[in-house]
């Protein structure tokens, strides 16, 4: 399978264009020059032991440098970014190494021993993004984090450079490969943390390099949306396998979720087969031009045709979706932004100055109400779940009339059904990363 990294033409165009728009992103925002950072680690309360670090999105959108806390970056207009390398002198930890990789030549480089030895360096009236730290306000920033620069920047992010597509590409390959491997240790008869290990190995990645905490859920766990607690007993019946988790190549996360049935057919097997035939319309409705919104719209629509069919609920399709009855089985958004972060930000952005356009209250976990561009990743997540919460709602507020409670009883069980793709928007069709990630590992 090809996984060799994007080549260095297209890194150096990569960075040519967050040239651009940090050129017109600072001018716009009335600043000369921005110092980016990479952030710091942090203690546990009363303890001397670390949590695993996370790097500032900014920061790694240009240097692909995740293991530097107390590092820097400086962009200014018309010159090439400085790359203010924190490389500490310690015998207790590995200092992260200098990078060695091409892309390296893109930066000018500086090594910090401490992060302090940055301040000199900062050109004046320079704004900051990043964590603030201690002692900043001796930095002579003009701001930090000022929403007129930070809100441009964010709402760029939405679209992927071709260098980004590619490290996108590559974590797709990467999670596809460790779902392939945890759904077979899944039809062995793994526990969920057996489960868990065998997509790690897969993976190659450590936990803390995971974009996301793996959900690896049971039976009746797959309808807690985000369970993460790993059973290491494997239960005396295995009906249903759902994982939702990723992988990531420089940053770049994918997010992937897919069911499993422990047998063949049956009613679970069919809402399984009716759930990926949705998902795959609305794959399809992903381009350039699209309201978000209105896939979401759709993704109602077609669950309420799955549970009419499914005779889970015995109301017409209009009505499930009118009186919210569908929210009780699909109470999240269809999905969301995909890069740097797994939920990306700028989601919720009304345009590249700024202003929130937050979703209605109907569906409040929606988590993008933007018009999709060309090169704008996102994903599609469809579900049905069976949530005694959500259930219990239902019946006391009336909408449980309409649900056909032998259907549900025998299929709470298996919890629930999610399947979710990672789509590019083109103007034209749509590349689905995730099933090209499948496709290309079967056929390696
Ligand atoms: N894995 C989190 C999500 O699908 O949004
Ligand atoms: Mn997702
Ligand atoms: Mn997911």
């Amino acid at each position: 399978m090809p996984n060799r990294a994007p080549s260095d033409a297209l890194f150096t165009a990569h960075i040519a264009r967050l040239g651009q728009i940090f050129t017109h992103s600072l001018t716009a925002a009335g600043f000369d020059s921005v110092v980016i950072g990479a952030g710091f680690q942090h203690y546990r309360f009363l303890d001397d032991q670390t949590y695993p670090f996370a790097a500032n999105p900014h920061f790694l959108w240009w240097a692909p440098i995740d293991n530097a806390p107390g590092s820097f970056l400086c962009i200014r207009p018309d010159a090439r970014p400085s790359l203010w390398f924190h490389q500490p002198e310690d015998y207790w930890h590995k200092p992260p190494a200098t990078p060695t990789e091409a892309w390296l030549a893109e930066f000018d480089l500086s090594i910090l021993r401490v992060p302090n030895e940055a301040r000199a360096n900062v050109p004046t009236g320079a704004a900051f993004i990043g964590e603030p730290f201690a002692g900043i306000e001796e930095w002579g920033f003009s701001a930090i984090n000022p929403p007129a620069l930070v809100d441009r920047l964010h709402w760029e992010r939405a679209v992927k450079s071709p260098y980004e597509l590619e490290c996108m590409r590559i974590a797709a390959r990467r999670g596809a490969r460790a779902h392939v491997a945890a759904a077979a240790a899944f039809h062995r008869g793994a526990s969920e943390y057996g489960i868990h290990l065998a997509y790690l190995a897969a993976s190659g990645h450590t936990e803390a390099g995971l974009p996301y905490p793996n959900i690896i859920a049971l039976n009746e766990g797959a309808a807690i949306l985000h369970y993460t607690e790993l059973q290491s007993q494997t239960p005396a019946e295995r009906r249903s396998f759902l994982i939702d988790a990723g992988a990531q190549f420089r940053g770049y996360a994918c997010d992937i979720t897919r069911t499993h049935a422990a047998e063949p057919g049956g009613r679970f097997g069919s809402l399984l087969a009716g759930l990926e035939a949705a998902e795959q319309q609305l794959c399809a409705r992903v381009r350039a031009g699209v309201h978000y919104p209105d896939i979401h719209a759709l993704a109602h629509r077609l669950i309420a045709e799955i549970l009419v069919n499914e005779k889970i609920v015995t109301c017409s399709v209009q009505a499930a979706v009118e009186s919210g009855l569908t929210a009780v089985f699909f109470p999240h958004g269809i999905g969301h932004l995909l890069g740097l972060q797994v939920h990306d930000i700028g989601g919720h952005q009304a345009g590249p100055t700024g202003g929130q356009r937050p979703p209605p209250a109907a569906d409040r976990y929606l988590r993008l109400t933007r018009t999709l561009e060309a090169g704008t990743v996102v994903t599609i997540e469809p579900g049905i779940y069976f949530i005694d919460l959500l259930l219990a709602q239902a019946q006391r507020d009336g909408r449980g009339r309409d649900i056909n409670w032998e259907a549900v009883n025998a299929l709470r069980p298996f919890g629930g059904v999610r399947v979710e793709d990672d789509v590019l928007a083109t103007d034209g069709e749509p590349e689905n990363l995730t099933r090209d990630a499948f496709d290309a590992f079967a056929s390696a």
